[in-house]
């Protein structure tokens, strides 16, 4: 089996956990985009988003609900399944969902969008960045632009175990090109599954790179200590988001890119 099929199912034994999950989160009225992508997003009603790797859907339902036409897109059948039961559950109507790889996405699905979208926890997963570059330039109108919010890479080189007493130990080299293999998968809106999976570490060189060699300009790369989920060892703050204590302004964890296509 391929990396991204082995992907494909340990993702697959999430779905139906991050649905329920999800679907309670919006009923008690508590999903909601952090402040950072809130700002950085603007009003984006009437425009035609395509949210790359949407899970069960659920950031896509907030974009839906900003009064976008939105496209959602993942690897997992199930998820799509359990994407599109949320947005009838929540009777969100102007949203769809398409089951596909990214790295396969342009073979596959015709359209052109004002913003292509993604959200943390997606880059990783991906195994050639340079296809992705290529896919959100390939989706994008002339006039659009594509946001991101996901984990810094810095950050992801630390031992997850340790950082949450705030020790920063490096586990996961920057520059390790191999992807990790891990055993487990999950564990923030679902417990942790046993499940082989594979993530691939980028460079904010990586990332940059892969943009403008498919033709687009960063208009602003911005790197927060701050993370959206209350993770093992964070506090929170008045704004809704979470630190380590101990490495308040020491270290990157969360960034957030605009790319433009002119
Ligand atoms: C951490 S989740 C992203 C969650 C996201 N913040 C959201 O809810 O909108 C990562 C997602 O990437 C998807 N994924 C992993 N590899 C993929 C691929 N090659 N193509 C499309 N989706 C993929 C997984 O199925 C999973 O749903």
């Amino acid at each position: 089996m391929s990396k991204v099929e082995e992907n494909k199912k340990a993702w697959g034994l999430l779905s139906e956990n991050h649905y329920h999950h999800y679907k309670q989160q919006f009923q008690e009225n508590r999903y909601q985009f952090n402040p950072i992508v809130l700002k950085d997003l603007g009003n984006i009603s009437g425009k035609k988003v395509l949210h790359l790797q949407c899970n069960t859907g659920a950031d896509s339902i907030v974009l839906a609900k900003m009064g976008a036409d939105v496209i959602g897109v993942d690897l997992v059948p199930d998820n799509i399944f359990f994407a599109k039961q949320l947005a009838k559950d929540l009777d969100v109507r102007n949203i769809d969902f398409i089951e596909s790889d990214i790295m396969t996405l342009m073979e596959k699905h015709e359209g052109l969008y004002d913003i292509v979208f993604t959200s943390d926890g997606a880059i990783g997963w991906l195994p050639d960045l340079k296809k992705w570059g290529r896919t959100i330039r390939h989706f994008l109108k002339e006039d659009g632009f594509f946001y991101v919010h996901d984990s810094h890479p810095f950050y992801l080189t630390f031992d997850e175990d340790k950082i949450v007493n705030g020790v920063t130990e490096i586990k996961y080299p920057y520059f390790k090109q191999a992807p990790d293999e891990e055993t487990q998968i999950g564990g923030w809106a679902s417990e942790a599954k046993e499940a082989k999976n594979y993530f691939w570490m980028y460079t904010m060189s990586h990332l940059i790179n892969s943009l403008a060699q498919a033709g687009l300009f960063i208009e602003f790369l911005n790197e927060y200590d701050r993370c959206v989920s209350g993770m093992g060892g964070t506090t929170e703050d008045q704004d809704g988001l979470f630190c380590y204590p101990a490495l308040e302004g020491a270290l990157p964890i969360t960034f957030s890119l605009k790319a433009t296509v002119r």
